[in-house]
């Protein structure tokens, strides 16, 4: 039995790169070399929880049967699901924190929250409205940052794997810095063992091992995680990098054989292309050549940029060497778990440096070029035939201004520019991961 749903369809198709999409006017047949595809009535199938047909529903409702489901999402866009590339699962608590930068904010509000996270009970109501805030604003994978603690980072596998998710997450290493949540080197690899060995390709989930930042890890961590690297190949990475001024000095200085920040990760092999680095704004020349020869990710974090006051990130340099760059919230140094507010701040930002991001470019930053940097654009990121079925639904009637802004709004380009400026969780009519519902803007939350 297959599901069908009718509405608006947009989507990257797998021959999109960052590259060629760089300057595409649509054409009214929205056809473009087939790099994305715009349906004004179109329908994808799902079976068992993967995409079976996207096209125009004048065609496909030839193959409904008797015993399938048709779901009218007409007048609706369906897209993929947004993917969060960089975010704290433990900082719900701590978000909305006044006036401090990135170092008095760790210490002064962040710190302190996530030592709650060592109850489990704490933990799991944490985690519950996380979820429901992030399946609310459309978004269906995420690479996270769990507690320290096995227990509080176990929960979170426990819980995206019932929902069925596609997620990294790793529990946060921390030995050095915070007395309460720091643990020794040794146990911290013990929990990252465990960790990865229970749920490291468990159904849809990766494991990333998760040096917090160069500042909370002594040397013999970082000796042992690139230990655990050499053992583990497959791993995924993630860690925070270049994020600001005072991090780069204190870092430098606690590291003094260093040339810069990244040579640190560097010396340790943490440096490849599963490696997931938050930030990357105050990259010397030498640094980002380097990001981009090793193919790192750089997880591109607006709204906490601004929010901790940390600077402008170089999209033009971005684009112009073409790295592997994923938007990310930084929850909850970003303030908003909303996709649509993220690519509304990066264009914002690339304004501050005069640099015109452009609007397909920001859309695939979300979707499909973050699964493409992420490896994971077999899965998901595009509704293409065989891909896993993660989708959402957006409604722009849902929001007043973005409605009447879209009444003279004729092109694909203006339309997607508007919805990201303007939208919010308003417009996300409901949210599947891997073909379930996990959010209907019209039904109580659902738990699992
Ligand atoms: N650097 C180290 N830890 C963190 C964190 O939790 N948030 C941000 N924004 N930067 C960090
Ligand atoms: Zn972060």
């Amino acid at each position: 039995m297959k599901t069908f749903y009718r509405g608006k369809i947009f989507t990257f198709n797998h021959t999109a790169t960052l590259a060629n999409i760089q300057g595409v006017i649509p054409d009214s047949l929205f056809v473009d070399e087939g790099k994305f595809t715009f349906l004004r009535d179109g329908v994808i199938a799902v079976e068992n929880g993967i995409i079976t047909a996207v096209g125009d529903y004048s065609i496909i409702k030839k193959q409904i049967q008797a015993e399938d489901n048709l779901v009218d999402y007409s007048n609706k866009l369906i897209t993929p699901g947004f993917i969060d590339a960089h975010m704290h699962a433990t900082q719900t608590s701590a978000v909305s924190a006044y006036g401090e930068k990135l170092l008095t904010w760790l210490n002064n509000y962040v710190f302190p929250s996530e030592v709650a996270f060592k109850s489990d009970i704490s933990a799991r109501r944490e985690y519950e409205i996380l979820l429901n805030q992030l399946f609310k604003n459309g978004t269906t994978s995420i690479c996270a940052y769990l507690p320290s603690s096995y227990d509080g980072a176990d929960v979170l596998f426990e819980i995206t794997h019932k929902y069925n998710m596609r997620v990294i997450m790793g529990n946060t290493i921390m030995t050095d810095g915070n007395d309460e949540l720091i643990t020794s080197p040794a146990t911290s690899m013990k929990i990252s063992e465990k960790l990865y060995q229970k749920w490291h390709n468990t159904g849809r989930i990766a494991y990333a091992l998760t040096p917090r930042f160069a500042l909370s890890c002594t040397e013999e961590t970082l000796q042992l995680c690139q230990d655990f690297v050499h053992a583990h190949p497959d791993v995924y990475i993630q860690s925070h990098l270049c994020e600001n001024k005072n991090e780069i000095e204190d870092t430098l200085a606690k590291f003094p054989w260093a040339e810069d920040y990244l040579a640190v990760y560097e010396k340790y092999d943490l440096v490849n292309d599963k490696s997931i680095y938050g930030h990357c704004i105050h990259l010397s020349d030498s640094e980002w050549s380097r990001m981009v020869d090793k193919g790192a990710i750089l997880a591109n974090c607006p709204t906490s940029n601004n929010y901790l006051g940390s600077g402008l990130f170089r999209y033009d340099i971005a684009i112009e060497k073409d790295a592997k760059f994923a938007l990310a919230t930084d929850w909850a140094a970003g303030n908003t778990l909303s996709m649509f507010r993220v690519m509304d701040d990066a264009y914002k930002v690339g304004m501050l440096n005069s640099f015109k991001l452009e609007t397909l470019t920001r859309w695939y930053s979300a979707t499909l070029g973050s699964a493409k940097a992420l490896q994971l654009d077999q899965y998901i990121g595009s509704l293409e035939v065989g891909k896993e079925a993660d989708f959402i639904v957006i409604d722009t009637a849902a929001n007043e201004l973005l409605n009447y802004r879209l009444e003279n709004s004729h092109d694909l380009l203006d339309y997607l520019f508007s919805i990201s400026s303007l939208g919010d969780d308003r417009i996300i009519d409901a949210t599947y991961v891997y073909g379930n519902k996990v959010y209907d803007i019209n039904l109580p939350c659902i738990q699992k």
